[in-house]
């Protein structure tokens, strides 16, 4: 169980996930921030209000989707999770990708992007689509990354604009069979 007291940062509250279990798309974070703490819900700050916006530019609206990041609960002041929260909370994410089945994991920032393709290089290969086991995953900037610069910012919504894409090649993509 996620409220195991076993596992690391007891100290803050459980941020879970939210969206549509039917949800296509599966969008991963890293971690909650100070927003997300308190109301126990992902991505409802500052970076949350961009990843909500991007979203409804594609016709969809937040609940379509999926939302959840790697570690469940805040590290203290916002730093970066350790490889063994990740470890820790991984059953979790494993499982909520198993039960909701998206068609594509969209992973938002190095440490989501890391955790299914361990060499990948943000600027490089955020945007681009791997098939990783039984999904296609897609890397992109963190929206708070994207908050902090027009080029990224330029680049996290031109990436966003090939979802629907892939959505439509999905059986191609999946069958290897893409033109
Ligand atoms: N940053 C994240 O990675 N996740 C959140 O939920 C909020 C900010």
């Amino acid at each position: 169980m996620v409220q195991d007291k076993n596992l690391p940062l007891q100290e803050s509250n459980l941020v879970f996930g939210e969206g549509s279990s039917e949800a296509e798309i599966f969008f991963i974070g890293e971690a909650p921030g100070i927003k997300e703490d308190q109301l126990c819900r992902p991505f409802v700050g500052r970076s949350g209000q961009l990843l909500t916006k991007t979203i409804e530019s594609l016709g969809l609206k937040r609940e379509d989707v999926y939302i959840s990041n790697i570690v469940k609960r805040r590290p203290p002041e916002n730093r970066d999770p350790l490889s063994e929260e990740i470890e820790a909370y991984k059953p979790y994410l494993k499982e909520q990708i198993e039960i909701i089945k998206p068609k594509i994991i969209v992973t938002l920032g190095r440490f989501s992007m890391n955790y299914f393709i361990e060499k990948a290089k943000i600027s490089k290969d955020q945007g681009k689509t791997f098939k990783v086991g039984d999904y296609l995953i897609v890397p992109m900037f963190h929206p708070a990354a994207a908050l902090r610069g027009t080029t990224v910012l330029n680049q996290f919504q031109e990436s966003f604009k090939k979802l629907p894409v892939v959505l439509k090649k999905y059986d191609d993509l999946m069958s290897g069979d893409d033109k």
